[in-house]
């Protein structure tokens, strides 16, 4: 199991989390090896070099040097025993400017070819089969197996022809989204016969292995705690006299269900009450930029607050339509909520390009929301 690519996806700080974690769950999971491409340094030196230190799976690369005496960042190579084939597996970095490395400070991207030429030999005393993790673009991937003999096997990073044969050997460009796999028969000295490549998704009917689901859901819970996600936070509604009142505040659909049951369990029927299980299932639920539609009063000291998986203000709840409503709770006959809702209060979520025509069709989106005609 080899992560070839699109590990470090992003920049921003949420996707330095999201980075974090998978790498992490990619541990968990036994990975045997990580390739180090022009990406990895998207996050900065410094947090490539914490993670080659503290995971246990080893990141390659024949290319990437740092310090004086340019001694290789991660490991150039890796032998993997698998029954009586022996791999050798190592990964090419790309040079800049082959791809926009950023924050690359500290470190050196020298030529991969004068890499995979420096290893190429102790890695054949070891290994009869020889497979490299390549950050190339496709025109180079083919060139080098014209110009190593060794090597059989190519998992390319970059490329969209999905797998090709070139020679003796075989090229696939797994996309970032899917777990590719690739079965190779060899004969005794490792030659390749054949090979079989296949797409794998995650779809549904995959079950979430618990422990891992566990381990997210915690990591993210601490990571959204920790950040200073909140602070990115967009407070909606602040224009609205009931969200600028300090003494009030958001208390949940639980505390308006005692009262108003009929309203509450419609409400429940619509995507409104699962808004944020839409985000949990998309592992987005702690980013800041989705959090804010997807929940109660985000930004609000009352309201939801990041790293919450579960529970209270997860959802689009009763108080995003008709403002927070603790003061109605205690005193509901002299504080009113919002009692007509405008349709300017749906925009501020179901813009133009998410759900186009509710201004128009008012009628029509207020009508599968109206809490009167869910009951009937
Ligand atoms: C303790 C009971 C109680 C709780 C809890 C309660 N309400 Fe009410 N609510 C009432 C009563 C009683 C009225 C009717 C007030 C009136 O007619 O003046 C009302 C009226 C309303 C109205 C109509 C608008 C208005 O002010 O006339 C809305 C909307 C509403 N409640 C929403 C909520 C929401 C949302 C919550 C939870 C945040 C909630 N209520 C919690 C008792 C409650
Ligand atoms: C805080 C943001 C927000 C506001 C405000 C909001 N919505 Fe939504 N709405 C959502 C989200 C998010 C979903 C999708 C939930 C999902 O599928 O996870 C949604 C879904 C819906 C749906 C599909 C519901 C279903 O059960 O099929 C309708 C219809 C809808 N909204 C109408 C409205 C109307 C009308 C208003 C104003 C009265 C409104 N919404 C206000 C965020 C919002
Ligand atoms: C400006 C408000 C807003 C933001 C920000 C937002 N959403 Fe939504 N989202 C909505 C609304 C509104 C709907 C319902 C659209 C509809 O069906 O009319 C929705 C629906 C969805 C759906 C279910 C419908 C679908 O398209 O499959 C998913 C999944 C989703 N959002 C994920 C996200 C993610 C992930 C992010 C962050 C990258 C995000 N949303 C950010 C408002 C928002
Ligand atoms: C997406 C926005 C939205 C959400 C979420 C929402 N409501 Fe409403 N609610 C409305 C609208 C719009 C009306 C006005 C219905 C009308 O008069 O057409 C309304 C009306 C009401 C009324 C007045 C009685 C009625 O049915 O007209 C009460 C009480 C109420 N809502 C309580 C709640 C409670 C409690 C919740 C949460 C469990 C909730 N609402 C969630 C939009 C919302």
């Amino acid at each position: 199991m080899i992560e070839g690519s699109g590990a470090f996806h992003g920049t921003g700080p949420t996707d330095l989390v999201r980075t974090e974690v998978y790498l992490k769950t990619l541990e968990k999971m036994g990975y045997h090896a990580i390739a180090l491409g022009g990406d990895a340094f998207n996050f900065g030196t410094d947090f490539i070099r914490n993670q080659i230190k503290t995971l246990k799976t080893p990141f390659l690369s024949v290319s990437v040097h740092q310090g004086e005496a340019k001694e290789l960042l991660g490991r150039p190579y890796l032998i993997k025993e698998l029954g009586p084939v022996k791999v050798g597996i190592l990964a090419l970095t790309a040079p800049p400017p082959s791809r926009n490395q950023i924050q690359a400070e500290g470190v050196e991207i020298s030529d991969p070819l004068a890499g995979i030429k420096k290893y190429l030999p102790a890695i054949k005393r070891e290994a009869n089969l020889i497979v490299v993790l390549s950050d190339l673009p496709e025109e180079e991937n083919r060139s080098l197996i014209s110009e190593f003999d060794d090597v059989q096997v190519i998992l390319a990073a970059r490329g969209n022809i999905p797998v090709e044969n070139v020679n003796h050997a075989v090229i696939v460009s797994p996309d970032q989204k899917y777990l590719a796999r690739l079965d190779l028969w060899v004969d005794h000295n490792g030659r390749l016969l054949r090979h079989d490549f296949k797409w794998g998704y995650l779809s549904m009917d995959i079950a979430p292995d618990p422990a891992i689901e566990q381990f997210i859901s915690q990591a993210y819970g601490a990571a959204g705690k920790d950040r200073a996600g909140q602070a990115e936070a967009r407070r909606r509604f602040s224009d609205q006299a009931l969200e600028q009142d300090r003494d009030n505040g958001y208390v949940g659909a639980e505390s308006c269900r005692s009262c108003h049951e009929t309203e509450y369990r419609a409400w429940k029927g619509t995507r409104h009450s699962r808004a944020f299980d839409t985000l949990r299932d998309v592992q987005r639920h702690f980013y800041p930029d989705c959090i804010s539609c997807h929940t109660t009063g985000f930004g609000y000291p009352t309201g939801f607050q990041m790293g919450q998986a579960v529970g209270r203000l997860a959802g689009v709840e009763c108080e995003v339509c008709h403002g927070p409503g603790r003061k109605h709770t205690f005193h509901p006959e002299t504080s009113q909520l919002r009692r007509t809702i405008p349709a300017s209060i749906c925009l501020a979520c179901h813009d133009k390009e998410r759900t186009p025509g509710l201004e128009e069709q008012k009628e029509l989106f207020f009508g599968r929301i109206s809490h009167k005609a869910l009951t009937q």
